[in-house]
């Protein structure tokens, strides 16, 4: 066997600390890479350049991923440096939507492993195994099981790249140092039977665990996180429905923890129509509110909006008679026998009915927000009723992807006149109507998870509660332009994110610090101490 002198290649293996092209002559020479580079000396500038040109000359936004993964694992910071020259150009690829792609043929673009895989089985041995990982200050966790990937239903291991995309966001975003975030995919089996046979499928081939098995498996490894990497705080995300809520529930007072598609949903749904209210001139609790659709996206925001009108005086209670619910089977009354507690929480006196504008009729909303996955839901018929009703109605057609979404802004607008204010689950291009053009706003939850996940990486808080999220969403609201709201903009524009996402991080960690829940000291100026403590996408000295 050849012998080798010297580890020297492992810098230009080690993803942290390669530069690629980037070394200076002089740290060439002290590090022993002479000629093993080419001789070339490029500035980052130029190293991005590059890969612009490279992701250029792909085909698709599928072999983009692809590529900017292997660039991660080549060079941490030159990625980082490319995600951050553009985070509204980059996210859609390292994430929603072309992740999906990426999680349908996980096992078969497998190249390398990042973060950490979980098993059930592990279970007696989480403490030992989360020890493997090689850096101890972990600061946050994303786990998934990948039991309700997207619109991708239960996809098990596959939905092994959801917690590595989160926290790339975190830092694309909100630059949260990467060094200290931990993916983990949770396996805990799939209900996947085409998976389960895929021979290439990377995860075990089990039917999943039942909800005891999940609880338990849960609370040692909830524990051996807190013991392994103290203070770290764990973000749940994309578990089954039922399991998301009762994990949440479980851990919420026990650990620091949040579940993005619960909270950070409802935030970013409550962000929109904060601004859609200030542009109104009203306060939510002045509002009336019909949900379509009473699933777990409804109740998530609905249950948000009644802490937010709790905040602003009124009670509980009447904060609940404000909002309806109607789904498959219509009203949300209360003689329906076929509620859950969640949603009988919400069904008040009403006529039975299975005809949505009916429904309106009844409730008069001002507000309606769509997250009944049924496109069309919002005919002409139920926009107009608003409109006859309310001089600015507030259409949140929430339901995506896009062929799912209740309506199209084109329709909000133009059947009343260019009066609604409306916000949509994706990015639906420009409207112009009469000569105006509208910029429809996409409730994306990226204006809030970077942002809190900043606020608790530099306040280390002991716990992180609901009303955090909606610091978080007046943070964001807070941010919309004058001019960008008179272009029925509801949320700030993607191109500032980094600046958007350390001021919403400032007003979560201010809310943070007024409850006394960090355990840092309190700096006399929030904003600057984050800022100081963002990561910058620049190569360190040799
Ligand atoms: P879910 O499956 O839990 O709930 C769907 C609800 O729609 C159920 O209550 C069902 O009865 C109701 N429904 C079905 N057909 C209906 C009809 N014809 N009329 C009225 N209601 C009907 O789904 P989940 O998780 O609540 O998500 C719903 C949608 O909201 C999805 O498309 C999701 O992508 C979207 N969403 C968007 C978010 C965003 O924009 N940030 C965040 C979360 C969800």
């Amino acid at each position: 066997m050849t012998e080798r002198i010297r580890p020297v290649t492992d810098i230009l293996n080690d993803p942290l600390r390669n530069k690629g092209t980037a070394f200076t002559e002089d740290e060439r020479r002290k590090l022993h890479l002479e000629g093993l580079l080419p001789s070339g000396i490029d500035t980052l500038d130029k190293q991005i350049d590059r890969v612009l040109g490279h992701l250029e000359s792909k085909p698709s936004d599928l072999e983009r991923y692809i590529y900017l993964m292997g660039l991660c694992d080549r060079n941490e910071t030159l990625f980082y440096a490319t995600l951050m020259s553009d985070p509204a150009r980059f996210v859609p690829i390292v994430y929603d939507p072309t992740i999906a792609d990426a999680c349908l043929s996980y096992g078969h673009l497998y190249r390398r492993p990042r973060g950490m895989y979980l098993t059930r089985h592990m279970k007696g041995r989480f403490r030992k195994v989360l020890s493997n990982w090689p850096i101890k200050d972990v600061r946050a966790i994303c786990v998934s099981s990948g039991g309700r990937i997207l619109g991708l239903g239960d996809i098990g291991a596959n939905g092994a790249p959801i917690p590595i995309g989160k926290l790339q966001l975190y830092t694309a975003c909100a630059a949260v140092p990467p060094d200290g975030l931990l993916p983990i995919h949770m396996d805990i089996g799939t209900s996947n039977a085409a998976l389960r046979a895929d021979a290439l499928y990377t995860g075990l081939r089990e039917e999943p665990a039942s909800s005891d098995e999940i609880d338990a498996v849960m609370d040692e490894f909830v524990a051996a996180v807190q013991s392994v990497f103290p203070g770290c705080c764990i973000h749940f995300e994309d578990w089954k429905g039922d399991d998301a809520i009762r994990l949440l529930a479980r851990y919420q007072d026990k650990a620091l923890c949040f579940n993005d598609d619960i909270q950070g949903t409802a935030s970013v749904a409550l962000a929109g129509l904060i601004t859609a209210l200030q542009i109104v001139g009203s306060t939510l609790g002045e509002q009336r509110i019909l949900f379509a659709g009473a699933g777990s996206a409804a109740i998530g925001i609905a249950d948000l909006l009644v802490e937010t009108m709790v905040q602003e005086g009124l009670s509980r209670q009447a904060a609940r008679e404000r909002i309806a619910l109607f789904d498959i089977n219509g009203l949300v009354e209360k003689r329906r026998r076929d509620l859950n507690p969640s949603q009988a929480r919400y069904a008040h006196d009403g006529a039975p009915t299975r005809e949505l504008a009916d429904a309106v009729r009844q409730t008069k909303p001002s507000i309606l927000i769509g997250v009944s996955t049924v496109h069309g839901l919002f005919t002409e018929q139920v926009v107009k009723t608003m409109a006859k009703m309310h001089e600015r109605p507030i259409i949140f057609p929430l339901s995506n992807p896009t062929d799912k979404a209740e309506c199209t802004p084109q329709q909000a607008y133009a059947w009343t006149q260019g009066k609604a204010l409306v916000a949509c689950g994706v990015q639906f291009p420009d409207v112009e109507v009469d000569g105006k053009t509208f910029h429809p706003g996409q409730a994306n939850n990226f204006y809030i998870f970077p942002a809190v996940a900043l606020a608790i990486y530099a306040t280390r808080p002991k716990r992180i509660d609901d009303t955090a999220f909606i610091a978080a969403a007046r943070g964001t609201a807070d941010q919309v332009s004058a001019a960008d709201r008179d272009k029925g903009m509801l949320y700030p524009q993607q191109k500032n994110i980094l600046a958007t996402e350390i001021t919403t991080a400032t007003r979560v960690a201010e809310y943070i610090f007024d409850q006394g829940q960090a355990t840092v000291e309190r700096p006399e100026d929030i904003r600057a101490w984050i800022e100081a403590m963002t990561y910058k996408p620049v190569y360190a000295g040799a």
